[in-house]
């Protein structure tokens, strides 16, 4: 079964053929990286025009690296929501006019539900149930995957995303946009425990994250530093901040392997590339005897082959959608 998944839901073009929800053939990614960096963060217009510019060739350049034709492929998969609505209209118009020109059968795909898929595609034997965070730019989700497709979110941040929280400290050290892998870099000269930066809890919900108190703090430290005239070692706040982030999520994941067991823990997302991340949630999957699961950092950052993947097992259930299929901005996991 070969399925054609394309992302447009944030500032990356991309598209891939994937065979079986778990080979991947191809994989296309346009990024829009440099363009949205000259103003510091994704402007939602000009990435939609972007993605109006490359979709095309993205698609086909996909189709040839699998050495496939648009005849082949069984069905298209295409990401409706979460996302910016004019970068998702752009990806699901030209999935629905694919899907109706050459005949085929259309899947919409849930964003996160893709970045879980993701871990499909790296570890060819990885099956349902297991436990997963999920941590991009625009959601932190501790979730439960009780099977193909089956979702049951046991936290999420109640602010901002881990990603966002990255970028936004970067931009006040002034590292510039995307912040995440800036910041990742620079804390390699940093002492991360040169600042002590507090840990977000949200009362009552222990499974929640909550981000924007650390932002603040991180904000309030470097003023404080700026009215003393003292200069600021920016490596120390990148390594002090990194180490509170990574802290706070490897806590709740450790949280909900002794609440919910299981034998895989594995994580998604932009994040999840980060290397200090990684390592910290494989010594603690270590320490508990679990699998510790974690795509390639191609497959952490948005991608076509996570979506053609979640929609191979969409598809296996049944699942189809209309030519009706439209963007839906704040989609919940787990709603269609
Ligand atoms: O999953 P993704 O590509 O797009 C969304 O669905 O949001 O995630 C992008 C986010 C950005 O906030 C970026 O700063 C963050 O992932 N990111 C990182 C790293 N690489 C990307 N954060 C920390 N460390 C990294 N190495
Ligand atoms: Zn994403």
């Amino acid at each position: 079964m070969l399925i054609l998944g394309i992302e447009s839901s944030c500032d990356e073009t991309a598209a891939s053929v994937v065979c079986d929800g778990r080979k991947m053939l191809s994989n296309e990614i346009s990024t829009q990286i440099p363009v949205h960096t000259l103003y510091g963060g994704v402007v939602p217009e000009i990435a939609s025009r972007k993605h109006i510019e490359r979709i095309s060739q993205v698609v086909d350049k996909a189709l040839s690296d699998s050495g496939c034709t648009l005849d082949d492929i069984d069905a298209i998969g295409v990401t409706y929501g979460p996302g910016l609505v004019g970068p998702l209209l752009v990806g699901v118009s030209f999935a629905k006019s694919m899907a109706y020109a050459a005949k085929k059968p259309l899947v919409g795909v849930h964003h996160i539900e893709g970045h879980i898929s993701a871990n499909y595609i790296e570890y060819e034997d990885l099956k349902p149930p297991f436990l997963c965070l999920v941590v991009s730019g625009g959601h932190t989700h501790l979730v439960r995957v009780k099977d193909y497709g089956e979702y049951e979110i046991l936290g999420r941040t109640v602010d901002d995303a881990a990603g966002e929280a990255f970028d936004k400290v970067a931009r006040a050290i002034g590292l510039g946009y995307p912040g995440g892998p800036k910041i990742e870099k620079i804390s390699h000269e940093g002492n991360p425990d040169a600042i002590a930066f507090p840990q977000g809890k949200v009362s009552d919900h222990p499974y929640d994250f909550s981000f924007s108190g650390l932002k603040s703090s991180v904000l309030n430290y470097l003023n404080e530093q700026k009215m003393k005239d003292n200069e600021i070692n920016r490596a120390d706040v990148a390594a002090s901040f990194q180490k509170s982030v990574v802290l706070s999520l490897v806590e709740r994941a450790e949280m909900a392997l002794d609440e919910f067991g299981g034998d895989t823990f594995a994580i998604a997302g932009g994040v999840s590339s980060n290397g200090t991340f990684r390592s910290a949630m494989e010594k603690m999957c270590k320490r508990k005897g679990v699998r510790f699961a974690a795509p390639r950092p191609i497959l952490c950052t948005d991608n076509g082959a996570m979506i053609a993947s979640a929609a191979y097992f969409d598809y296996m259930k049944g699942i189809r959608s209309g030519l009706d299929l439209n963007a839906v901005p704040n989609l919940k996991l787990g709603e269609r």
